[in-house]
């Protein structure tokens, strides 16, 4: 296809893109991909290519490309009123209405929504507010916060430091020294194989145990964790896992934040991760599937009880000094709406179930006996085939292989977009909620090709 003008010339030139190798890109050695459109769970590029984007995006496009329903509450809310603030008591229909729907689908103890624009800068806000509770309770030394190994919250100063990955911290002189970080529930790569799941779990609760009483109960203020990992594998906790840290946390008067960023509103097959596992969070972070990316907007749930103890401190201190001009932006509450009211029409977190079930099959079916092959795992939506040297002594492959971008790059080939994980030889899967079964054959399919190309 024939281009006449400068688009990609100026992108090389201008673009400071995000998560990129810079100079290989302005140098044009890494491709550039100019995205015009999408339709479901495909979308359209300059070059003519329709590609099946098996990971939503970032996994944020949780309903699909294309849909009216959303973009015509986008664009009657931008004619009717674009902007205005929601400080010191201002809001709009849209925005009111979404909160309301949001604590409807939450878990029941839950009681306010606080909005901001992405899962970084809401979790900021979680901090913040956690640090403010203490403060409140007049506890001025619980303040740091224990993250896990591998966890992904974010790309902030503090958020990009609760992120467990190293890629994250690598001469940005983070993570700053409040945050702390535990063992990430990652039972495929345990240190040591002889453990069973249970005794695994056992493993990361007397580990999370130890490291509070090395620190000291009263200088903790909150353990931070997604429901299910993402950024950092893809995997689902083993039986138990929450049961167990929660337990922990409890004992020594932690809070819990929830981050459901990913996991919120179906994607793991239940409208909430929490619900999914019976977690009892004190916070729940959510953004992404909020809106499924049609706007930015995030969110941060908090539980009656965190609620009970603002309200005490601005009765004490004060309003709070906590907000951003875009908090609870009225396009992306109409976005929001719109969203929610068509995951729930359309029944989409009962396909994320039951297609995912039968995605995570047909992925076992084409590569699982691979010798390469250590894991096909998933819950709902959200799956990821691990690779490793040797499967029998678990053995990785070594990182300059890069044997996870090399599949990622056969199944591009074959018009199928799926994400090399950043840490690990692992395939990332998370396609639209709208996934049907023959898409999902596809993509198992191509990758079987993509996996016999590059390991044979
Ligand atoms: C679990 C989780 N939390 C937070 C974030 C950060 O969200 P954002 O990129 O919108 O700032 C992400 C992004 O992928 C995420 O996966």
């Amino acid at each position: 296809m024939l281009h006449h003008d400068h688009l990609e010339q100026w992108d090389r030139e201008n673009f400071f893109h995000p998560s990129t190798h810079l100079a290989q890109f302005a140098r044009g050695e890494v491709p550039q991909r100019i995205v015009t459109g999408g339709k479901g769970c495909h979308i359209l590029d300059r070059e003519g290519n329709r590609l099946l984007d098996a990971f939503s995006g970032l996994y944020c496009v949780n309903v699909g490309y294309g849909r009216k329903e959303i973009a015509e509450a986008i664009a009657e809310q931008a004619h009717k009123l674009a902007y205005y603030h929601a400080y010191v008591g201002h809001g709009t229909e849209a925005s009111i209405t979404l909160a309301k729907m949001i604590l409807h689908r939450a878990p029941d103890h839950m009681s306010k929504v606080y909005f901001g624009l992405g899962g970084s800068d809401a979790n900021e806000t979680n901090i913040k507010l956690v640090w403010y509770y203490n403060n409140v309770l007049g506890r001025p030394e619980k303040k740091k916060i224990i993250s896990r190994w591998r966890g992904y919250h974010g790309s902030g100063l503090m958020t990009g430091s609760l992120t467990g990955l190293e890629l994250f911290h690598k001469k940005f002189d983070l993570p700053l020294a409040q945050v702390i970080h535990t063992e990430a529930p990652y039972y495929f790569r345990r240190e040591n194989l002889a453990l069973s799941e249970e005794e695994f779990v056992a493993h990361c609760a007397a580990q999370l145990d130890a490291l509070i009483e090395r620190e000291g109960a009263d200088t903790i203020a909150a353990f931070i964790g997604e429901p299910a990992l993402g950024t950092g594998g893809l995997v689902p906790p083993a039986a138990g896992y929450w049961q167990a840290i929660q337990a922990v946390l409890d004992k020594h008067d932690i809070l819990l934040i929830a981050d459901e960023v990913v996991t919120g509103f179906g994607r793991l097959g239940s409208m909430f991760g929490s619900e999914h596992y019976g977690i009892k969070p004190d916070i729940i972070t959510i953004a992404k599937g909020l809106t499924s990316a049609y706007a930015p907007l995030s969110g941060s749930i908090v539980s009656d009880e965190v609620w009970k103890v603002l309200e005490q401190g601005t009765d004490e201190f004060g309003p709070i000094g906590h907000g951003w001009t875009y908090s609870a932006h009225p396009i992306g509450a109409a976005a929001g709406v719109a969203n929610l009211e068509l995951i729930d029409q359309l029944k989409l977190v009962d396909n994320a179930r039951e297609v995912g079930a039968y995605f995570k099959k047909a992925l076992t079916d084409a590569v699982g006996s691979h010798a390469n092959v250590g894991e096909v795992r998933g819950e709902g939506l959200l799956c990821a085939v691990e690779f490793v040297k040797d499967k029998t002594n678990r053995v990785y492959f070594d990182q300059s292989d890069t044997i996870g971008p090399k599949v990622n790059a056969a199944l591009l080939k074959r018009q199928i977009i799926s994400r090399a994980m950043p840490q690990g030889d692992i395939i990332g899967f998370a396609p639209p909620f709208c996934l049907t079964r023959e898409e999902a054959d596809e993509i198992a399919g191509k990758l079987k090709e993509a996996v016999t190309e590059v390991l044979g």
